[in-house]
């Protein structure tokens, strides 16, 4: 079976739709008269809530598929052994347990997309966790993937079940909280295996570290996350916590966000 596959070579069928920045940006449901939908926190008063929490719940879908195939090829991609390119057969196994439960996710949210409306499809699918998923070097793939990618899953995930409460949806609210506690899980994952495998490489560990600042703030974009009011995804401290991260690596993913908040 062929290593190290592309992002074009990914398997989708018709019900999916390709992303398309600019036809994202002019979609009516989220365009209001006056401009772009305003910033703030997600809640049910918002006239826009339900297409935004029905586009971020597709998000999540889509980003469950990828994180189910991209755990699935570290699995295949590399060898075991010690060398720079290889891996070790543990982190093999942690990833062979991520591919359950991303899988057992896909499952809860196509159930949940279809408890809140939305069809396969109705969203447009943004690759880019799988395109972190491509990255090479494991030490690189997993600090993306597993920390910077997951991490927003972290915060994503608590922001949703936030809004299932508030909104007096039990179904959201549960179905988003077992997520959130695997998704934890995955973030240790790669706190661990990036700590593990650095250990005595500190320009590799600078190099990983570098490339998820990278990919945080693609995704800090504009304001979408961080911990102010105004931060439609609530950045969580304690869950973060929880998968291994620092009191100064979550500021610092604060500070990224109010930087390109402040670029925006
Ligand atoms: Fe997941
Ligand atoms: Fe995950």
């Amino acid at each position: 079976m062929k290593k190290n596959m592309r992002v074009d070579e990914l398997a989708r069928d018709e019900r999916f739709s390709p992303f398309d920045r600019e036809a994202r940006f002019n979609d009516p449901r989220f365009v209001r008269r006056s401009g772009p939908a305003r910033p703030g926190k997600l809640t049910p008063d918002r006239p826009e809530a339900p297409d935004l929490a029905r586009a971020l719940m597709h998000g999540i879908f889509v980003g469950e598929i990828q994180a189910l195939e991209g755990a699935g090829r570290t699995c295949w991609d590399f060898e075991v052994g010690k060398g720079r390119e290889d891996v070790p057969f543990e982190l093999k196994l942690d990833m062979a347990r991520q591919c359950w439960d991303e899988a057992r996710h896909c499952e809860i949210s196509v159930k949940l997309s279809d408890w809140m409306g939305t069809d396969i499809g109705e969203f447009a699918e943004n690759t880019i966790l799988f395109e972190a998923a491509c990255n090479p070097d494991p030490v690189l793939r997993l600090t993306g993937v597993n920390r910077a990618l997951e991490g927003l899953a972290i915060d994503v995930f608590n922001t949703m079940r936030d809004f299932g409460q508030a909104s007096d949806d039990p179904i959201l609210e549960f179905c988003e909280d077992w997520m959130l506690a695997d998704e934890v899980t995955h973030v240790k994952m790669g706190s661990d295996w990036l700590r593990r495998m650095t250990e005595k490489d500190p320009e590799r560990r600078a190099n990983a570290l570098e490339f998820q600042r990278v990919v945080d703030k693609l995704f800090s974009a504009g304001g979408f996350r961080g911990e102010d009011d105004d931060n439609p995804i609530q950045l969580s401290r304690r869950f973060r916590e929880l998968a291994g991260f620092s009191t100064d690596e979550i500021d610092e993913i604060a500070d990224i966000a109010r930087q390109a908040k402040a670029e925006a």
